[in-house]
């Protein structure tokens, strides 16, 4: 029986992803905030009982380094080193880069990668000892270029992905792998007007947001795929054994992969511009 860790599987991708791979006979451990409520929707999403082995839930606060700790510590408690973590579980916020405040960045950057960081590290010796296993990690469309309105969130996930690939050069020769999944976009509630928006409507930022928030909100309606199409592809990526691989989820995250790969960059930000609506360069000068 092999063992998963999937952060965030409270909801979203994370509990569509458990969900799907408990029915394909892994044990689950659901790193959550809120372990009671996250098991109750495990089980009813797989028919788990409630003493089922093969479902553990672990409480995990990636915004606290005791959490972290602890979460660690009774992992390996119950389950030994495990065969792959998916440090899934993050947090989005809307708003300019100037006018999104620091909080909302040390809050961003702690849930989506010093939290994940840090779990890593705590959890490396036991997988190191053991000579094998997986490490994903869940990036994004706004980590392949950084993306306007989401600087706090393309930041994070850019920063993660390059923490990806130091350590996967690092962790290979102890016979443990990353993958990266670049993933597109997915109907959860990272994408739902509760996501904190930072932006002033009515300041000087206005029409920058207003082509983001039209485009963006016409984007996900038309191409938003259920969660269950992701965890088909984090399924075939959990085999993966090359010491590192990155793949992308979604067709949009694959067009702006390959774009941003072969186009000089002045270009992908032209075409962004277009897509997204804004304004042209000195459009607002003096407004
Ligand atoms: N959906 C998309 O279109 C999309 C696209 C690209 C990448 N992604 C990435 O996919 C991953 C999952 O996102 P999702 O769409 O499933 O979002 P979601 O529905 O909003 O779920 C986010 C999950 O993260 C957990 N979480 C948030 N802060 C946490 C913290 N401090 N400690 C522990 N857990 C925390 C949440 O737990 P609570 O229930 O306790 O809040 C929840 O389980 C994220 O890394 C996201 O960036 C999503």
């Amino acid at each position: 029986m092999r063992t998963i860790v999937i952060t965030g599987a409270s909801r979203g991708l994370g509990l569509a992803s458990s969900a799907h791979l408990y029915k394909q006979g892994w044990r689950i451990v659901a790193a959550m905030r809120s372990v009671d409520a996250g098991l109750e929707r495990l089980r009813a999403a797989t028919g788990a009982s409630v003493d089922d082995p093969r479902l553990v839930g672990i409480k995990l606060d990636l915004g606290d380094s005791s959490s972290i700790a602890q979460a660690a510590t009774d992992i390996v408690e119950h389950v030994g080193a495990p065969d792959v973590i998916v440090h899934n579980a993050g947090l989005a916020a809307a708003g300019s880069a100037e006018e999104t405040p620091m909080e909302a960045w040390h809050q961003l950057f702690a849930t989506n990668l010093f939290g994940p960081v840090e779990l890593t590290k705590a959890l490396l010796p036991a997988m190191r000892k053991k000579g094998s296993g997986r490490i994903v990690v869940i990036s994004s469309q706004g980590g392949i270029r950084g993306m306007p309105g989401i600087s706090t969130y393309s930041a994070s996930k850019g920063a993660l992905e390059r923490w990806a690939e130091s350590m996967s050069q690092e962790i290979a020769p102890f016979g443990l792998g990353v993958t990266i999944l670049v993933t597109g976009t997915f109907k959860t509630e990272i994408l739902t007007e509760q996501t904190p928006d930072y932006g002033d409507h009515n300041g000087p930022y206005a029409k920058v947001y207003e082509g983001i928030h039209t485009t963006g909100r016409e984007f996900v309606d038309k191409n938003a795929a259920p969660p269950e199409k992701f965890a088909l592809a984090l399924s075939a990526a959990i085999d993966d054994d090359a010491p590192i691989r990155r793949r992308t989820v979604g067709p949009d995250a694959a067009g702006l992969y390959i774009m941003a790969r072969l186009l000089p960059g002045n270009l992908v930000h032209k075409i962004i511009r277009k897509a997204m609506k804004l304004p042209a360069q000195n459009a607002l000068k003096n407004a």
